[in-house]
């Protein structure tokens, strides 16, 4: 049921300071509707009081009163959007006088404090605090108003606004996993009226959506579905519908089977982990169809779903401007309260961008494996490996070695649950493209692959434990200096974001996306999975530049820390351990600081076998040689 606003008097009400003519000149702007600002029809006598500081009384309202009812009544059928306190019951009986169900209330609501602040802080603004005080203490609260609370931007209350007088929901989620559950709850406990939708399999998958809405209060206003149809036509136009579900041919399915309820203009937004190409693919194919499709990189998993993600979307600009709200609103926020949410770029640039997000996260984890293998072949316990790894979050601290104390010290019963799970690392998928991606690219963002491989490496335990028994000469014990480790850690980890970055600079390149690289930084820096002080830092630097490497503090820290990458990788080399992600790191740099390197054999044997040609060092002409090698 959609309310017809524009034959309707609308009326702002709310304390002095509440925000009452910024909204309703706002509204009545969006509905094309008369904007009456109810204080300019005061009488003489009136406003002759109130330039002598005094208070109006009751008598002195009701011709007030009077006159804002004879105007309600002459724009009762073109619409008209009204300000006035109308603190009491008694004046908004008055102001409804024969206008009967025509009047709408809206009640900017807000406490004390806040509006005496905001009146307090406007330039040239002098609030008596008796005068707001005496207003809360004649405020009689409406019972039958639409209420918004003042405490968001005019933008977002004009918003939630206009959705309860239309009655639509306003955005809609298809996929009741863990994740759509929890984007779900976020955009609700934020205000946003939605819609839910999970399929209905027979035996399997029955009243998931219904069941979801009763488990949460914060879901009271929530409409839920097991019938696609019905969830479409409870959404207002354009509707805007988040894609849930697992990344794939899932997607495709559902995008077929939503096609045909959709109206032009639609947008659909995926905000699962799909590859970037399937994005590219889907925008255009929707395209035709006169549809948007928003891919957007998701991060934080089931906690930041819930509590604040970050959010990274692409595709169509137009159509993100008309989903960034809720967006925006959802995702975390950063030191300075700004969103971690940020337009990525054209296509699948969201997607791909998450994509490099895993990449990065795949190395993290990697290297803290690494570092916990270390300690644990010197025979630390998990205890102390976890309180070793407490000092460090002072100077590397990030929600992933966070994360990691943590398990570190779960037990259960007598035993640490760490040492019960099996060693095998499983994947789904994102590293796996960002290496081919990466092996496309020409890029030599190693440190990806190699964590990928250290996880494949991880899956063949039985080949593992045949070598171990085959191959088990006495190795060195050589100990690794807590201290020395650290630094050695914090090397690669600044070697593994330049990776990244350079990565996403060259690819973002190839396709014109214009990727910020800072932009992706900062929204990385809170929210997502490998939020961390060194994202915060690195934030400045790629405002500046798009390389860590070349630039400080980053190469300074690269030089200091070298020693140590160096001793603990010769150390670990000596005592047999397996730190494919610690060993990439250096090798990158001793490869990236070679300014004559030794890739002249590889060309010219690429010539003597295959006739392919070189260049010359000492030529600017660039030109190709061959030379007859065999003689
Ligand atoms: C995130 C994570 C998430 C990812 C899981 C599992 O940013 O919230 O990256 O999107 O799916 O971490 O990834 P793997 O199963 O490939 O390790």
């Amino acid at each position: 049921m959609a309310i017809h606003k524009e034959s309707k008097v609308i009326v702002v009400m709310g304390v002095s300071g509440s925000g009452k003519s910024t909204i309703a000149h706002l509204l009545s702007q969006e509905l094309n509707i008369k904007f009456i600002e109810g204080d300019d029809h005061h009488p003489p006598a009136n406003i002759n009081k109130m330039a002598n500081g005094q208070p109006l009384n009751d008598e002195d309202r009701l011709p007030w009163l009077d006159s804002l009812n004879k105007i309600a009544l002459t724009y009762k059928s073109s619409g008209c959007v009204i300000t006035c306190s109308a603190l009491r019951h008694s004046y908004r009986e008055k102001l409804a006088q024969s206008l009967e169900d025509k009047i709408i209330w809206i009640y900017l609501k807000g406490d004390y404090d806040l509006i005496y602040d905001r009146m307090t802080n406007r330039k040239g603004h002098f609030m008596n605090p008796e005068m707001l005080k005496s207003q809360f203490d004649t405020l009689e609260e409406p019972n039958r108003a639409i209420t918004i609370k003042i405490n968001d931007s005019p933008e977002l209350m004009l918003h939630r606004i206009k959705q309860e007088l239309n009655m639509t929901t306003e955005i809609g989620v298809i996929g009741m996993g863990v994740m759509g559950k929890s984007l779900s709850r976020n955009l609700a406990r934020n205000g946003f009226i939605i819609s839910v939708y999970n399929r209905h399999v027979a035996g399997k998958e029955e009243n998931i959506a219904a069941d979801f809405k009763s488990e949460h209060p914060e879901l009271e206003k929530t409409l839920a579905f097991d019938n696609l149809s019905d969830f479409v036509q409870s959404l207002a136009q354009p509707r805007k519908i988040i894609l849930m579900v697992n990344a794939g041919p899932t997607i495709d399915a559902i995008i077929d089977d939503l096609c045909p309820h959709l109206d032009e203009e639609d947008i659909i937004i995926d905000a699962g982990n799909s590859h970037f190409a399937d994005t590219d693919r889907r925008i255009n194919f929707l395209q035709e169809k006169k549809l948007h499709f928003i891919g957007t990189g998701v991060s934080g998993g089931e906690k930041g779903a819930l509590l604040g993600p970050s959010i990274m979307p692409s595709g169509d600009r137009q159509a993100y401007e008309k989903v960034k709200i809720y967006l925006e609103t959802i995702a975390a926020k950063d030191s300075n309260a700004k969103p971690c949410c940020t337009y990525i770029g054209e296509k699948g640039s969201g997607h791909f961008v998450k994509m490099i997000h895993n990449g990065i996260e795949y190395a993290e984890m990697q290297l803290l494996a690494e570092c916990y293998a270390i300690l644990k072949a010197q025979n630390t316990s998990n205890k102390d490996a976890a309180d070793i790894f407490e000092t460090w979050m002072k100077d590397q601290g990030s929600y992933l070695l966070s994360i990691t104390i943590d398990i570190l010290r779960k037990k259960e019963g007598n035993d640490y649950i760490l040492d019960l799970i099996l060693d095998k690392a499983a994947n789904k998928g994102t590293g796996k493209w960002a290496t081919s991606t990466i092996a496309d690219s020409g890029e030599p963002a190693t440190m990806i692959p190699s964590a990928l491989f250290a996880r494949y490496l991880s899956f063949f335990k039985e080949k593992r434990q045949k070598a171990e028994l085959l191959f088990s000469a006495t190795s060195q014990n050589n100990p690794i200096p807590i201290l020395e480790l650290m630094e050695a850690y914090q090397f690669a980890r600044i070697i593994n974001h330049h990776q990244g970055f350079a990565l996403i600079n060259s690819i973002s390149d190839k396709h014109s996306w214009n990727v910020n690289l800072a932009e992706v930084a900062r929204i990385w820096t809170e929210g997502c999975i490998i939020k961390s002080d060194l994202m915060k830092n690195i934030v400045e630097t790629l405002q500046h530049h798009n390389n860590l490497l070349f630039n400080k503090p980053w190469s300074s820290i690269l030089s200091e820390c070298h020693k140590s990458i160096q001793a603990v990788v010769i150390k670990c080399i000596e005592n047999q351990e397996h730190i494919p992600c610690l060993t990439e790191a250096l090798n990158y740099f001793h490869g990236i600081k070679i300014g004559d390197g030794s890739a002249n054999l590889i060309q010219a044997q690429r010539d003597y076998f295959g006739a392919h040609t070189y260049k010359k060092k000492n030529d600017p002409s660039e030109q190709s040689y061959h030379t007859l090698w065999e003689t």
